[in-house]
């Protein structure tokens, strides 16, 4: 796989999630508003795949629970939390046409590097040494500044309650941690899971669903014993697993290192429970969403750049060709106990537990994934043309459709053997696209493009042997099997 750089692919991609029904702007017909996307109907289903098998995935272990909380959550929160003081995007304001701009965006794009996590007056400095003007007018830009991303929401008549909506899922898990603690088994560790919205106000929303002002995560919160962070009991799993990692040394030479599972606890000094999740994620992206090696690593982020609550944060990176190059679709976060001990003090709700006798507040581990944002890479990397064929070589995992299923011809009783296999391959519990009209040709090329991997075409032979053609979207290759041999649901 080449890795480059290709603005054009996001057009195209835009155009074919508009035909056919992955995705477009929310409120279109009343001219939208940015960073709002409205799921189609394939979209729909390749998003409720993804977060399926996200599920299936990371909350099979032991000790792994999924829970549901609101949107809107009070002030008192996001003090408890930081999101208050510290939730900020850098801004710029042009003198002359008044255009607020993201600060770090617009020296990004004019100096085409990344700078994340610079301070106000470090951004003030490279705007000022580089003479960078207003995109939009070539205006003289103010100094940086600061603005929250969170929507305030006042809920309630009169003066109302202040809330907020919630900018990632975790603080509903935090502030439910001590009851769900109290309802399972009162051990550690226990991860809560959350599939839900998060909103933010971003400045400058781009990129279709890459930057969004509401959006949805996956995120895993696991709470654990401090003292039992440099174990892992499946460690011997994974420890000679290799993890693709673009370390902070490894920046400085803008090369990539593979090292085992092993090695990164002895020689990156990182936790075994850590690293164990590296893996966990790793095997997310290799084996079930099938993203090639090259388009995938972990990048470690320095102190200037971690988000606030973190103390070991590596972001999750995929190449994604059509949004300008690597971009973070998710994170392995190490929060330590900066969520639980905020809101004790702000609640004054005892938060601790008592495990053998000894009292103390469980750190957390938090595998934070954007959902929109990995459909958009996993859509980006899917995307080849191949003369007027279009294909969507989407994993099998995240396919809108398990199968489709044509009758060759509408006559002959063709069409009532094709609902027999249809009823066959319901009740493997697969999902099916019927499409009786047009071509056969046609109706490959309809199916190429929205990353069926399957087509069965049920034909006269069909009538005489109960066999089918089975047409592989990669391969382009046609077997004839027999209809009771078919395809099983793909298991992970
Ligand atoms: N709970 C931790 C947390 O929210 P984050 O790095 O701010 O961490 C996690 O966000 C993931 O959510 C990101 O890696 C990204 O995939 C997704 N995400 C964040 N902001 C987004 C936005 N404006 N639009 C779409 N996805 C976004």
């Amino acid at each position: 796989m080449d890795l480059k750089k290709d603005a054009s692919k996001a057009d195209k991609l835009e155009d074919l999630a508009l035909r056919r029904g992955f995705f477009n702007q929310a409120s279109e017909i009343y001219g939208g508003a940015g960073g709002l996307y409205d799921y189609g109907y394939l979209g729909t289903l390749v998003k409720r795949k993804f977060e399926n098998t996200w599920r299936k995935h990371f909350l099979s272990e032991q000790s792994m629970f999924e829970i549901e909380t609101t949107t809107l959550m009070p002030e008192s929160v996001f003090v408890a939390s930081g999101h208050i003081k510290n939730f900020l995007d850098p801004t710029t304001r042009c003198k002359g046409c008044g255009t607020i701009h993201r600060a770090d965006h617009i020296i990004e794009e004019f100096l085409h590097e990344t700078f994340e996590g610079l301070s106000t007056e470090k951004l003030t400095e490279i705007i000022r040494k580089h003479r960078i003007k207003c995109p939009k007018c070539k205006g003289e830009l103010e100094d940086a500044a600061t603005v929250n991303m969170m929507f305030p929401v006042t809920i309630g008549v009169g003066e109302g309650i202040k809330t907020y909506l919630r900018p990632e899922t975790a603080q509903g898990v935090y502030v439910n941690f001590k009851r769900s603690f109290e309802q399972l088994r009162k051990k550690l560790p226990m991860g809560l899971a959350l599939v839900g919205k998060a909103y933010r106000n971003e400045i400058s929303p781009r990129n279709l669903l890459i930057r969004m002002r509401e959006f949805t995560q996956a995120e895993l919160q696991i709470f654990f014993d401090p003292q039992h962070i440099d174990k892992h009991e499946k460690f011997h799993d994974i420890e000679n697993y290799k993890l693709v990692l673009y370390s902070i040394a490894d920046r400085k030479s803008n090369t990539i290192t593979e090292i085992s599972c092993s090695d990164a606890v002895k020689k990156l000094h990182l936790p075994q429970f850590y690293v164990y999740y590296l893996a966990k994620i790793q095997k997310f992206y290799s084996e079930v969403l099938r993203v090639p090696k090259q388009a995938f690593r972990f990048k470690e982020l320095n102190e200037e750049e971690r988000a606030f609550y973190n103390k070991i944060h590596w972001d999750i990176e995929i190449f994604v060709e059509s949004a300008g190059g690597w971009k973070e679709c998710g994170g392995l976060h190490y929060r330590t106990d900066h969520d639980l001990s905020g809101h004790q003090k702000i609640s004054k709700q005892d938060l601790s537990v008592n495990i053998d006798g000894r009292s103390f507040i469980p750190h957390v581990l938090e595998l934070s994934f954007g959902v929109d944002r990995n459909i958009y890479a996993l859509l980006d990397l899917a995307y080849r043309e191949e003369g007027d064929r279009i294909v969507l070589s989407l994993p099998e995992a995240v396919t809108p459709f398990d199968a489709a299923l044509f009758p060759l011809v509408n006559k002959d009783n063709i069409p009532q053997k094709a609902e027999e296999v249809k009823k066959f391959l319901k009740m493997k519990d697969l999902s099916i696209f019927y499409d009786e009209s047009g071509s056969i040709g046609k109706r490959y090329r309809r199916m190429d493009e929205i990353g069926v991997v399957n087509c069965v075409t049920v034909d006269h032979q069909s009538l005489q042997d109960n066999t089918v053609t089975v047409r592989n979207r990669d391969t382009m290759l046609q077997t004839r099997v027999k209809i009771e041999n078919m395809f099983r649901k793909v298991e992970f």
